[in-house]
């Protein structure tokens, strides 16, 4: 595409919300707005598409924004868009309103999604990593992961606080699904006993007993294990049964849930979130698509799309080692 024959954008937000959503809404419509383009919201993801839930946005339509959590254009999973045929349908869609390229800001699901649109019928995408996962391929970062973090840190500070009064063991599940990235941040951060990751099969429940009874003897007045959710709902109420049953020691059992994907984001995700905005739709503009905004050594740069579609779960050796290291 020419720099000449953008005139119209649209821009959606899809899968889970995550906080710093809205900043980058506002960066790649006060973006496109001041080059002269018209942007066009899209309600509840793929979805609105499809059902041509089409706003079009001005500067005050993102106006005092930035700080709140969610997504005013709303977000949802559409497995609809996974066949052919509806994709379709929702290029001519797009087509018929006129939309000359689309920025959509989510996960995985998203990102293949606007891939098969780009791929299939020439359509132009830009992807934007918003999850609070942290885990696509290519990108250090996704919008979201900071805030999650530190909601995660402050809720396990204050179990701590709690566990340590009554001298009690917690297991505190975290988000990420496959993905590692939160579970190992929150248990550096909060000095956990243990940390259990959703790539590492079966977790070693001798190994947390001992790490448990090792804290006890040397005079901790609490433990705190991290488990990463992984796929399958439930391992933390596995891990709880294993340790009462198998080492004789009562533990207590907290999901912090959705609690993670809301609230204001953090300094750094507004901050990535409006470079990355940005960077999107100046991609357009100068005649790029099937890109997606990354953080590559700290800066945001564009990358194939294609190259980032893969799940990345973000294990890091060395974190998992620091953890262990300082949790003695
Ligand atoms: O992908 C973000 C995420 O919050 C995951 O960490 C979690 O497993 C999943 O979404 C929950 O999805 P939902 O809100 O649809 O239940």
């Amino acid at each position: 595409m020419s720099e000449t024959n953008l005139k119209s954008i649209a821009v959606l937000t899809s899968g889970g919300d995550s906080p710093g959503m809205n900043c980058a809404i506002r960066s790649v419509v006060r973006t496109a707005l001041g080059a002269g383009l018209k942007v066009y919201g899209i309600r509840r993801g793929y979805a609105g598409l499809l059902d041509g839930s089409f706003e079009e946005m001005n500067a005050s339509s993102v106006g005092n924004i930035l700080q709140h959590g969610g997504t005013i254009l709303q977000t949802s999973r559409c497995p609809e868009f996974l066949d052919p045929e509806i994709r379709k349908e929702a290029f001519h869609i797009l087509k018929r309103k006129k939309i000359d390229a689309l920025v959509v800001i989510g996960g995985n699901g998203s990102y293949n999604g606007a891939f098969e649109l780009y791929s299939e019928h020439g359509f132009p995408v830009v992807g934007v990593p918003g999850t609070i996962d942290n885990d696509i391929q290519g990108t250090e970062y996704t919008i979201g992961f900071d805030t999650a973090v530190q909601t995660a840190v402050e809720a396990v500070d204050k179990i701590r606080d709690t566990a340590s009064s009554h001298a009690r063991t917690f297991i505190v599940e975290v988000m990420g699904r496959k993905s590692s990235a939160i579970a190992l941040q929150v248990g550096i951060c909060t000095g956990a006993e243990n940390i259990v990751l959703p790539d590492q099969g079966e977790p070693d429940f001798l190994q947390i007993s001992k790490d448990i009874k090792r804290g006890i003897q040397r005079g901790k007045s609490s433990s705190i294990i991290i488990c990463a959710e992984g796929e399958n709902p439930g391992l933390s109420y596995r891990i709880q049964e294993r340790l009462k049953e198998d080492h004789q020691l009562d533990a207590h059992v907290c999901i912090l849930g959705h609690i993670q994907r809301g609230g204001n984001p953090t300094a750094h995700d507004r901050s990535i979130a409006s470079h990355m905005g940005h960077v999107a739709v100046q991609a357009l503009i100068e005649g790029r698509s099937a890109i997606a905004t990354s953080l590559v050594n700290g800066k945001v740069v564009e990358l194939p799309l294609e190259e980032c579609l893969k799940k990345d779960n973000k294990f890091n050796p060395q974190m998992e080692n620091l953890a262990k290291v300082l949790s003695i």
